[in-house]
């Protein structure tokens, strides 16, 4: 059997729970209440990039109770390990033109800051009538790229993460929280 489907080495690779489930809930609450007081009356667009965001778009997204529409993008990244700069191609993007909305990107995890420095180049050469930045994790020390998100939900030290929507290896995506890995074998 395919050790990675084995429910105990599985389950040995999650080191510890790093935020709970209602440390994440209690969170979402207060920033959708900002973002409730912010766009009341204004044309509102989520965006999130798939996969990592699904979960806490899921979450965040129903703690809106402004008008809002939901939309998914997914972008690949393509990183020669010695550039700081990449290149990110979006394989699949927003169906309609942003220029009448307030965008907000809803992100998972902001790390080197590659991925969305790039996609926000890319949305803001769009001219929406506003972009921000909504990141449920923030890992500064890891940042390559200058980048700040426009609010983050949690700041976390240099861990790799797994759960609520974060994943090794396409695995642990659906833990209801926010779990550190485990490198060792
Ligand atoms: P970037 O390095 O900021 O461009 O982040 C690119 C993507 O890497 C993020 O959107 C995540 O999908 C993924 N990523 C970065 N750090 C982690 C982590 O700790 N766990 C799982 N995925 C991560
Ligand atoms: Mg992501």
């Amino acid at each position: 059997m395919n050790t990675a489907l084995c429910k105990e080495s599985y389950d040995r690779k999650i080191k510890r729970v790093l935020i709970t489930e209602q440390q994440i809930k209690d969170r979402i609450k207060e920033v959708a209440a900002q973002v409730n007081e912010e766009y009341k009356s204004k044309p509102l667009m989520l965006v999130s990039i798939l996969n990592g965001a699904f979960v806490f778009m899921a979450d965040f997204c129903r703690a809106i109770e402004i008008p809002c529409e939901i939309a998914f993008m997914k972008a690949k990244s393509y990183y020669d390990t010695t550039e700081s700069s990449g290149n990110v191609t979006i394989t699949m993007d927003i169906p309609k033109d942003i220029a009448n909305y307030n965008v907000i990107i809803v992100e998972d995890i902001i790390d080197t800051g590659r991925t969305l420095k790039e996609v926000v180049g890319i949305l803001k050469s769009r001219n929406p009538l506003s972009l921000s930045v909504i990141t449920l994790l923030d890992k500064p020390a890891r940042r390559l790229v200058e980048f700040e998100a426009d609010t983050a939900l949690f700041t976390i030290d240099d861990y790799f993460v797994i759960g609520y929507g974060l994943d090794c290896a396409e695995l642990y995506r659906n833990l209801p929280y926010i779990a550190e890995y485990s490198e060792e074998e």
